[in-house]
């Protein structure tokens, strides 16, 4: 079994390139070393993480990212036991998408800004599946 965690955070100052390189590339060599895979999505300075491994080393790992000062008002929104990682082939995918394109991934048309996207989210687990195929369509294309 694979655990899977999305979350949501804020970054704490506007991010510029230099630092998104920085937190990418700490991610990929972590995840690396520990088997974690997953995508990272950046709008609006929200970011929107899905980590995928062994429940105790996400469990952990996400101890870690809440401890990073890089970021603030890490919430998750939705934790599931899957059969496979969906995201097996990405150490850390990264996709700096609109607003309008996460509101499209997510299903939900009456959302008008991201935080209302991400509330959606956190209130409609059984969507999260969809989402997650949406984002693995666009990285494919
Ligand atoms: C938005 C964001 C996403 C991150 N994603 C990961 C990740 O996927 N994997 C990882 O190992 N570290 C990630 N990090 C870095 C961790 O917060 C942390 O710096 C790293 O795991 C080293 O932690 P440690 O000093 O407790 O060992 C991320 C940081 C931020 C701000």
């Amino acid at each position: 079994m694979t655990y899977q965690i999305v979350y949501s955070s804020r970054s704490t100052q506007p991010v510029a390139a230099k630092k998104l390189e920085e937190i990418l590339a700490d991610a990929r060599v972590g995840n690396k070393k520990n088997n974690v895979t997953g995508a990272l999505i950046f709008v609006d300075d929200v970011f929107l993480q899905i980590l995928e491994g062994e429940e105790p080393v996400i469990r952990q790992l996400m101890n870690s990212i809440s401890n990073d000062s890089r970021h603030e008002a890490v919430k998750v929104i939705y934790e599931a036991q899957v059969d496979a990682p969906a995201f097996g082939s990405w150490s850390m995918a990264y996709i700096a998408p609109s607003s309008e394109e996460v509101k499209a991934w997510s299903g939900f048309e009456g959302a008008d800004n991201i935080n209302a996207v991400v509330d959606h989210i956190h209130q409609h687990p059984h969507n999260v599946p969809e989402f997650l195929v949406n984002i693995l369509d666009t990285l494919a294309s």
